[in-house]
């Protein structure tokens, strides 16, 4: 069980454009870690670090995923971005509590959850317009 991943990460979950599936692979890394953590018995004392950690990244992730989204012109930039904003705030108070939560395990059930379907739905709709930029 110890070596098994939480999320295991495969082509299907890649959009095509590379520096974004680098971060979705950088916040499922994380993800993974904290998983690995709890189930080695150490949960308590990286809970913390390790959300403040994907708090961090993810600001840096939305930003980068934004930035592109403008760039090409994506229709739907403002309602992605209200998704986005949802998630920062939730982030930001997991990693406030993070030393509260009697069963992490739901914490671990929600990213997973969240960055799953946001990735091969939402995040999938803005693809094709990002793709045709240059250079990314
Ligand atoms: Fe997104």
């Amino acid at each position: 069980m110890k070596n098994v991943l939480y999320i295991v990460w495969t082509d299907n979950n890649k959009l095509g454009i590379p520096i974004i599936d680098e971060q979705h692979r950088g916040i499922v890394s994380t993800i993974n870690s904290l998983h690995y953590f709890m189930q080695t018995g150490h949960g308590g004392k990286i809970i913390k670090p390790t959300l403040i950690t994907l708090q961090q990244y993810t600001d840096i992730h939305f930003r980068t995923e934004e930035a592109l989204m403008a760039e090409a012109g994506y229709p739907a930039f403002d309602e992605h971005v209200k998704l986005h904003k949802e998630l920062m705030d939730k982030t930001r108070r997991l990693s406030v509590d993070a030393n509260k939560y009697e069963d992490p395990i739901e914490v671990l059930k929600f990213l997973k959850g969240w960055w799953l379907a946001h990735i091969s739905k939402e995040d999938r709709k803005y693809a094709p317009f990002i793709t045709k930029l240059a250079g990314t």
